[in-house]
C-alpha cells in the first residue's frame, strides 16, 4: 500500500478513527507545556529562573531525541516516512490547497509534515545551542567548559537567533491550526487532544502504543542525561 494513502477522512458520519497514538500526543502538548516554560524562566523571569530553565531544557531535548526515534518506530502516522512527501507532492497539495480543494489526510498533510521537520530542525538548534551558551556572568551550559570562548560565544548567538525563528514557527503554526480549523473545517486539535478522526473505515486505527513509548522514552532521557551530566563529568 502506498505509505502516504490519502483518505477521504472527515467523512460526515464516519466511525472515528484512532489516527495518533498516545505517545505522540503527550509529546506534543508537554512540547507545548515545556517550550512555554523555558521561554519563561530564560526571559521573563531570568531571575531566579535560570536552574530551571535549563531543567526545562534538558526535557525539550529529551522529547526531541523521542520524537526523532518515534519517527522511525512510532506506530504508522508517527513515522516520518507516512508524513514526508515529495516537494512534487507538497507543492501539488498547496496549489490544490489554494484552488479550494481541501484534501484531509489520517496523519499530517505534506504542509503538517514539513511543520514537524522544521520543528524538529529549530528546536534542536534552540536546546542544542543551550548546553554551550553563556550569560558571562551568572549561568552557562553544562558542556560550554568543554569549548572555546568563541565557540560559546557563537552558541549563544545561535541560541538567540533560534529563538526568532521558534516564534516565527509558531505564529505560524497557530495561523495554520486556525486555518484548518476554521476555514477548511478540520478538526485537527480535537484529533490532536483525542487521537482520532472522522474516517469511512476502522481498519487502520493505530494501536496507543503505551509501552512501546516509554521504553523510548527511557532511552532517550537516559542519553540526554549522559549528554549533560556524564560527559562533563568524564571531562573533568
Ligand atoms: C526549547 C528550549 C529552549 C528555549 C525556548 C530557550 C530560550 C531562551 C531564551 C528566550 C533566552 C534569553 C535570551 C536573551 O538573552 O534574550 C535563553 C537564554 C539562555 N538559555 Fe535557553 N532556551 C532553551 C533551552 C536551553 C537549554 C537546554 C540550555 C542549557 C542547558 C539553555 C541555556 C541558556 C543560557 C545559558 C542562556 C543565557 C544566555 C544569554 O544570556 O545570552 N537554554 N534561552
Ligand atoms: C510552543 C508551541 C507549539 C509547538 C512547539 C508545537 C509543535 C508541534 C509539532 C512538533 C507538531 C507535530 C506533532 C508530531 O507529529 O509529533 C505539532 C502538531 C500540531 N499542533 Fe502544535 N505546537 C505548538 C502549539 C500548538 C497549539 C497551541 C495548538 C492548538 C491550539 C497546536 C495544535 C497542533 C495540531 C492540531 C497539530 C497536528 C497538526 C496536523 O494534524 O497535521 N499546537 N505541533
Amino acid at each position: 500500500m502506498d505509505e502516504h494513502a490519502e483518505t477521504p477522512r472527515e467523512a460526515q458520519g464516519g466511525q472515528r478513527v484512532r489516527v495518533w497514538d498516545m505517545p505522540t500526543r503527550l509529546f506534543h502538548w508537554s512540547l507545548v507545556a515545556l517550550v512555554v516554560a523555558s521561554y519563561l524562566t530564560g526571559e521573563v523571569w531570568r531571575g531566579f529562573g535560570m536552574q530551571w530553565h535549563m531543567y526545562f531544557g534538558y526535557a525539550v531535548l529529551t522529547l526531541l531525541v523521542f520524537r526523532v526515534a518515534w519517527g522511525l518506530v512510532g506506530t504508522r502516522h508517527a513515522r516520518f516516512a507516512d508524513f514526508l512527501h515529495s516537494p512534487a507532492r507538497t507543492w501539488a497539495y498547496l496549489g490544490d490547497l489554494v484552488r479550494g480543494r481541501r484534501r484531509a489526510f489520517a496523519g499530517h498533510n505534506p504542509l503538517g509534515g514539513l511543520s514537524v521537520l522544521a520543528f524538529l530542525a529549530v528546536l534542536l538548534a534552540q536546546a542544542g545551542s543551550g548546553l554551550f551558551a553563556s550569560d558571562d556572568i551568572f549561568v552557562e551550559g553544562p558542556l560550554a567548559g568543554l569549548v572555546s570562548g568563541e565557540a560559546v560565544d557563537l552558541m549563544t548567538s545561535v541560541h538567540h537567533v533560534a529563538f526568532d525563528l521558534l516564534v516565527g514557527l509558531v505564529v505560524l503554526h497557530l495561523l495554520a491550526v486556525v486555518f484548518y480549523e476554521g476555514v477548511a473545517g478540520q478538526r485537527l486539535v480535537r484529533a490532536m487532544i483525542s487521537g482520532t478522526k472522522r474516517a469511512t473505515a476502522a481498519a487502520d486505527n493505530v494501536p496507543l502504543a503505551v509501552g512501546r513509548g516509554l521504553a523510548v522514552l527511557a532511552v532517550s532521557a537516559a542519553l540526554v542525561s549522559a549528554l549533560v551530566w556524564g560527559l562533563p563529568a568524564l571531562k573533568s
